[in-house]
């Protein structure tokens, strides 16, 4: 098992304003598995792929990833994770606006001690022409090809992506996931993938339902269907 949830628990608030959000998560994940990640707004995708992530920390629980314990990881080692390990695709790109397309999937590589060739992927995210100009002088989709350039150059174990669809219309849409979909087959990278979009589902190996601060579905998919064959 690569990627281990034990009981995660995470609440917000304070006295008679503190929400339960996550009541209880038990996820066991193998190294390579797309997975994809439903449920109603508010029912606590984002605050799961955070503590996932490393960028917040859940109240109880354990989470395993490899042979590491994550509580048992010291701020320096959570950090290293975070760096080295794991890629976030953002719903909102998160670009640094003042870096070129090139400049931003390049702080990515500097993170990682064994980063992908910033060229082929550049060439991967169809942005090679691109690669000189700031976010603003791109499309949503360029600027979400972009992130995803930033995320995988890495080449992390772990690849969180919240919505990386959310703000694109359906064409542009089909394009990333099927860019998704291929760094996974290409590299074998762990994907947790949340979407809205029930029709998504078809593409993962498998697929969560979150409702109600627990998991109310888990299941495999026996065939995975193409991005672009997807009921949109
Ligand atoms: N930092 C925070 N402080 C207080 N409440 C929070 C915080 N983060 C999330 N919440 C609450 O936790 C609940 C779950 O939020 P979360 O962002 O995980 O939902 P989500 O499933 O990602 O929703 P969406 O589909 O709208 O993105 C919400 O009710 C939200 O208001
Ligand atoms: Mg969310």
């Amino acid at each position: 098992m690569f990627l281990k949830l034990n009981q995660i628990k995470k609440s917000f608030g304070t006295g008679e304003n503190r929400v339960q959000v996550l009541k209880g998560i038990d996820l066991e994940l193998e190294k390579g598995e797309f997975c994809v990640l439903l449920g109603p707004s508010g029912s606590g995708k984002s605050t799961l792929l955070n503590i996932i992530g490393g960028i917040d920390s859940a109240d109880s629980g354990d989470i395993i990833v490899g042979s590491n314990k994550m509580a048992d990881m010291k701020e320096k080692q959570l950090t290293k994770y975070r760096r080295s390990h794991l890629g976030y695709i953002f719903q909102r790109y998160n670009l640094i606006s003042n870096l070129t397309v090139r400049e931003n999937i390049e702080v990515g590589a500097y993170l990682s001690k064994n980063p992908l060739s910033v060229d082929d992927l550049l060439e991967t995210l169809g942005l090679k022409e691109h690669q000189n100009k700031l976010p603003n002088q791109l499309s949503g989709g360029q600027q979400q090809r972009c992130s995803i350039g930033r995320a995988l150059v890495k080449n992390p174990d772990i690849l969180l992506c919240d919505e990386p669809t959310g703000a694109l219309d359906s064409k542009t849409s089909i394009e990333i996931l099927k860019l998704i979909n291929e760094v996974n087959e290409r590299y074998g990278n762990t994907i947790i993938m949340v979407t809205h979009n029930d029709g998504i589902k078809e593409m993962a190996d498998r697929v969560i339902k979150l409702k109600d601060g627990m998991i109310r579905k888990n299941y495999t998919n026996e065939f995975r269907t193409p991005a672009d064959m997807l009921d949109w």
